[in-house]
């Protein structure tokens, strides 16, 4: 049975580039998730216009809580950027400065933001310039493993700078996706701040979930990728009783989660993007490997309407849970 003290942590959904989008929300909203986040979108691609932009931005009718997630390291065009986004309907305006991927870090973006702190804070003002109260956090990770300092007092220079609110993941940029997650200095951070810290990393249950939170102490934990073709997590996180999704379950919320895709981006860009749902849907539920294997060459609706026949027709799966990497946490001793 949960506890009071489990009860009171609020479980967000973090931002997800290639993944968070409304049909993506649509299922971990229907399993309890109150607070998520769009994928990032790039200033530049925001001030400047890209295709791509009405499918990030996208926001579904009944959802309570949204926040948009900005990139880029150059202060004005954040702050055209901010401009626009804060006529939008996002409850919060967060800014990256955790992404790892090279194109975006040789341009002093995403995770080596924080590397140049004075430029980080001129960005942080540029948005805050644009946006009313209390609604500009900023998402980063862990400067280093071993030692909290740098970490929390880049956090402290944030906080001072008019940032309501902090997400960090307990990875260092080096670390990727991969390895412990440093909750201990997620802790040092929470308690050298007053604004509120979201702890992320390594959240593929409530069991891990709880962890982080009790060790953490924060109030808030940010579901990533215990999220992808499980938004059950979200069931599983707020409720100790919560079963795993039966067969049929599965079965509805992938066809809906693909019908999602298809009216947001087309029956071509929407399958070629849904595959990698298909598939995250069916891993570690015990799906067998040929109907797993032929997900690769969907790519018209008429051959979903195959495969998906098929998925539906096969036998209940023994394990309808995912198996996914637990990732260690370290605390200080
Ligand atoms: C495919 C993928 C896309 C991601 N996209 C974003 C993003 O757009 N913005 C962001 O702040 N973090 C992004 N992240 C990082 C996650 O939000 C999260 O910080 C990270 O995965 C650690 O949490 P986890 O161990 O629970 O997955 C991404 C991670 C993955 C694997």
């Amino acid at each position: 049975m949960s506890t009071s003290a489990e009860d009171t942590v609020e479980w967000m959904l973090a931002p997800l580039a290639g993944y968070t989008d409304v049909p993506f929300r649509r299922g971990c909203r229907r399993c309890g998730c109150r607070f998520a986040f769009t994928p990032l979108i790039d200033g530049c691609a925001l001030v400047h216009g890209n295709r791509h932009n009405r499918e990030i931005l996208a926001r579904g009718e009944d959802e309570e809580w949204l926040g948009v997630q900005v990139l880029g390291s150059d202060p004005e065009v954040l702050e055209r950027a901010a401009a626009l986004l804060y006529t939008m309907p996002f409850e919060r305006v967060d800014i990256n400065m955790g992404c790892p991927v090279r194109k975006v870090t040789r341009r002093g973006a995403g995770a080596a933001l924080p590397l140049t702190p004075d430029l980080a804070l001129r960005c942080v003002d540029a948005v805050r310039r644009q946006c009313p109260d209390r609604a500009l956090s900023v998402k980063l990770r862990i400067l280093a493993e071993e030692d909290a300092g740098p970490t929390v007092a880049f956090a402290r220079r944030l906080e001072n700078a008019g940032v309501c609110a902090l997400t960090i993941h307990g990875r260092t940029w080096q670390r990727v996706y991969a390895g412990p997650v440093a909750a201990a200095t997620i802790r040092a951070v929470r308690e050298a701040v007053r604004i509120p810290v979201t702890a992320n990393g390594g959240v593929f249950s409530r069991e891990d979930g709880l962890r982080l939170a009790a060790i953490t102490g924060c109030k808030a934990v940010m579901v990533a990728r215990g999220a992808i073709g499980n938004p059950w997590i979200f069931n599983e996180l707020r409720d100790a009783t919560a079963t795993p999704p039966s067969h049929a379950q599965v079965c509805e919320v992938l066809r809906e989660h693909i019908e999602g895709m298809l009216s947001l981006y087309g029956e071509g860009a929407g399958l070629r993007e849904g595959r990698k749902i298909i598939l995250a849907y069916l891993c570690g539920r015990g799906y067998p490997r040929p109907l797993r294997a032929s997900v690769s060459s969907v790519s018209t609706l008429a051959e979903f309407d195959e495969l998906y026949r098929q998925i539906c027709a096969t036998a209940a799966p023994e394990s309808p849970t995912p198996y996914r990497q637990r990732a260690a946490l370290t605390v200080a001793e």
